[in-house]
């Protein structure tokens, strides 16, 4: 064994420093979840069970086997909009009988649990999941279909949730659909397009059309249950597999159907696995609230790993990326860190070779962000950082073992890229709440904006004020920072969610644990051309 030594000083003024700030974000972070769980709100939530009914979360909370975590995804999703934070959809990955599944819950306490442009993304984001793991996926129905005043923002693109489900069961990954309430119009579509179909006696309401709209259309007087109840379903038209007393009943039902999948993972699960030599405490302690001021990753991989387990490979090259091999909750991983902070021409080099071994191998890999990009300079040019860095997302884009990505500071310009960020398909990608990104920092962003103001004035002969530039300048600053903001970036879902560094281990374990339910194998070639 090779246990990482750590130097973390825990009673030192800048763990301490650190620790703060970032509790001070968890706070921060603590207040934003609290308005995802809150839904549309107080009123909303009496009214809804009043009517005898339960949450979202209570649902999934029922559907899931007792004493099992639920990965929940990107709870902030519509933060920073004018939707509910949570976009009016739960997702994410629990156990039902013994089976991973994507669950997903439409909140009817959000304006009737209607389908906002946030919550769609958030739906196709849970469908690329299901897909991708082979996770059987459960849809716990009640929403009134599109949020009508956004219409035009979701009744185009929102057709993929339906091919999503039928491409989904083409592959052989089963789908159930639990309706405990509306289900109408294009909603219907949800339980039409899955394998298994579970209705709520008298809550259940699936139809293409209500009764006012088929008034309107044909003049036919009708009502809710022989348009679209759950007897009707059940014993005339044929849509309903199972009719449900009530809510219990119908989660009780969908946990047999689950139970009868014979959905069989790809690979074994692994033994049982050492924790960490450290305390997951100190997590907290070691990104600096100053991302400018650089951290050994090596302290955090040591609160991550098996028994802090790790084999480095070429730690006296390119040192300002580590790189090694380590196992997470029994899974192997390759590890790609940021150490400090900019990329050269030797990182990005050794990186692509790391990838290459890790897909030799079929080995995920696990990327754990703390970059300000690729050195800029003549130096640097000339050396050739342009080919270096495009060899690193060569191997990104075009590897086939799974990947995750975590950002833990900062996640700037290419280096997002590189490290594979959001639009490079890592399975699953979460950010600190210590996390920044952005095409470049606050300061050099609003610096260039300014400079390239100052020629432009110039190149015209008018004169620059000065002034101005320093107002324009902070004014600039201020928004890119905030635009950099985890929270800002989750509530647009480039991230399947922030976590507590703390729970960085349990979290990555459990995509690892999903990730193996379906086969993969690492690219023997394949790549795109290297530029050597
Ligand atoms: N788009 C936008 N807002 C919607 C909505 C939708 N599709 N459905 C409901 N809302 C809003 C309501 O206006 C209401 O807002 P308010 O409280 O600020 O007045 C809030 O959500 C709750 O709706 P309410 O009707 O009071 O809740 P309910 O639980 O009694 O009924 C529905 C829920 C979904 C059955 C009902 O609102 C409905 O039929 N909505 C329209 C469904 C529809 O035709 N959708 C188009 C399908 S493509």
């Amino acid at each position: 064994m090779t246990v990482l030594p750590s130097a973390l000083d825990t009673g030192g003024p800048d763990y301490l420093a650190n620790r703060e700030a970032m509790l001070a974000r968890l706070a921060d972070l603590e207040t934003e979840h609290a308005k995802a769980l809150a839904g549309g709100g107080a009123k909303y939530v009496e009214r809804h069970r009043e009517r005898g009914k339960l949450l979202a979360r209570e649902r999934i909370e029922l559907l899931l086997d007792p004493d099992t975590p639920f990965l929940e995804l990107s709870p902030l999703a519509a933060w920073g909009s004018d939707y509910a934070v949570g976009a009016s959809l739960v997702t994410g990955i629990g156990v039902v009988e013994g089976v991973e599944c994507v669950i997903t819950a439409n909140d009817p306490t959000v304006r009737g649990g209607a389908s906002n442009p946030w919550s769609l993304r958030k739906a196709l984001r849970a469908n690329d999941i299901a897909l991708a793991n082979r996770l059987p996926c459960v849809s716990l129905v009640e929403s009134g279909g599109a949020d009508l005043p956004s219409q035009k923002e979701i009744f185009i693109p929102g057709g993929a949730v339906f091919r999503d489900l039928t491409r989904l069961s083409a592959a052989g990954i089963p789908t159930v659909a639990v309706v405990f309430g509306n289900s109408t119009a294009g909603g219907a579509y949800v339980p039409g397009m899955s394998d298994h179909v579970i209705m709520v006696k008298e809550r259940a309401k699936v139809f293409l059309g209500g009764p006012p709209l088929v008034k309107m259309a044909t003049g036919e007087e009708s009502d809710d249950e022989s348009l679209g109840g759950a007897e009707m379903h059940a014993r005339v038209s044929g849509l309903a597999d199972h009719f449900a007393v009530d809510e219990r009943d119908a989660l009780r039902q969908a946990r047999r159907v689950v139970a009868r999948l014979n959905h069989r993972k790809a690979h074994p699960d692994p033994p049982r696995a050492q924790p960490p030599a450290y305390d997951d405490e100190e997590l907290l302690g070691i990104v600096p609230g100053d991302l400018k001021i650089p951290f050994d990753p090596r302290e955090v991989i040591a609160r991550l790993v098996d028994g802090s387990d790790f084999d480095e490979f070429k730690p006296l090259y390119g040192t300002s990326l580590t790189t090694g091999w380590a196992a997470l909750h029994g899974y192997p991983v390759g590890i790609l860190a940021n150490a400090q902070g900019v990329l050269f021409s030797a990182e990005s080099q050794k990186a692509a070779q790391f990838i290459q071994l890790a897909n030799q191998r079929d080995i995920p890999l696990l990327f754990l962000h703390n970059t300000t990009g690729y050195m800029v300079g003549r130096e640097y040019e000339q050396g050739g950082i342009i080919k270096h860095g495009a060899m690193m997302i060569n191997a990104v884009s075009n590897s086939r073992v799974p990947h995750l990505s975590v950002l833990m500071g900062a996640s700037y310009g290419a280096g997002h890229y590189g490290m594979c960020g959001r639009a490079y398909d890592p399975r699953f990608l979460f950010a600190w709440p210590s996390a920044k990104s952005a095409v470049m920092g606050p300061q050099q962003l609003a610096g260039v904006l300014s400079i390239v103001a100052r020629q432009s004035a110039a190149a015209k002969g008018r004169p620059y004020d000065d002034d101005a530039d320093a107002a324009l300048r902070a004014m600039v600053e201020q928004q890119i920072e905030s635009e950099s903001l985890p929270m800002f970036l989750s509530g647009r879902l480039y991230d399947d969610g922030v976590i507590d560094p703390r729970d960085t281990r349990t979290v990555l374990g459990l995509c690892l644990s999903a990730i193996h339910t379906a086969p993969f194998e690492g690219a023997r070639g394949g790549f795109g051309v290297f530029r050597m």
